[in-house]
């Protein structure tokens, strides 16, 4: 059995007032709430006061990127040491804004993700297909592309601790959602692919929907059958609908 994850990626967007109130929001509506694993990546100066106000309540920290180099003169990255010693126990990877924005190509992200993984953080790792590569036919070939990367790069024995996140990049902040069977299909094959590396690690590995993820339309997409969780981004900044997703997750 995999246990659901949720988690938000808040992006740029936050402040010291709307973490504490979030966070204590997010903490008091878990209660009752045992079956989900709850993960907040903040923009990283939120991390420490995000990290205490969970006082380990079942609410992990993550980075939202990492620099894969060694501690030293990097000027303005953030390396896996500090995240860790912040109190990250996450760090998403690969995320389609940093392809598309920064110009992260599959070979850095797969970097990124061997490197994060050996540092000791599990790494959230974003797949995903632009419109045009959907409207061409290619998604799949796109995400297998993205996946072996991962796993020429960082090995296949990093499943099922690495989780996935599958982020159709036309659905992202857009709302418009893949359906429940369009996300299904990119799941199941992520699965297979991951199978035929690690056929052991590949049933236990969690691979999450991202992309417009509300709590209208989150039952449907966690009632698929390897659709273990979200990566929320827009939902996340509220409380009351990043609850509404965790309860959906949590059913
Ligand atoms: P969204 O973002 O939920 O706002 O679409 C998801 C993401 O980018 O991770």
């Amino acid at each position: 059995m995999r246990t659901p994850l949720v988690a938000g990626n808040w992006k740029m967007n936050g402040s010291r007032a709307m973490a504490a109130g979030l966070m204590k929001d997010v903490h008091a509506g878990l209660s009752g709430i045992s079956g989900v694993d709850v993960v907040i990546c903040p923009p990283f100066v939120l991390v420490p006061q995000c990290f205490q106000a969970a006082d380990g309540a079942s609410i992990a920290v993550g980075g939202q990127n990492l620099d894969t180099h060694e501690p030293g003169a990097f000027t303005g990255e953030i390396s896996a040491e500090i995240l860790i010693d912040a109190g990250c126990e996450y760090v998403i990877v690969g995320h389609s804004e940093r392809r598309a924005l920064y110009g992260e190509t599959d070979e850095l992200i797969a970097h990124k993700t061997r490197v994060a993984f050996a540092k000791g953080l599990t790494p959230i790792i974003c797949l995903g297909e632009t419109l045009e590569e959907r409207e061409a036919g290619a998604t799949g070939e796109v995400v297998t592309r993205q996946l072996v990367a991962v796993l020429d790069e960082a090995g296949p024995e990093i499943f099922p601790q690495a989780i996935i996140a599958y982020e159709p990049v036309w659905a992202i902040g857009t709302g418009r959602t893949a359906t429940d069977g369009q996300a299904q299909d990119v799941h199941a094959l992520v699965r297979e692919q991951l199978a035929v590396a690690n056929s052991a690690g590949a049933q236990s590995t969690r691979i999450l929907y991202g992309g417009s993820v509300k709590p209208e339309n989150a039952a449907g997409l966690f009632s698929q059958p390897d659709i273990d969780g979200g990566l929320i981004g827009g939902a996340s900044l509220k409380a009351e609908d990043f609850l509404g997703i965790i309860r959906a997750a949590n059913s």
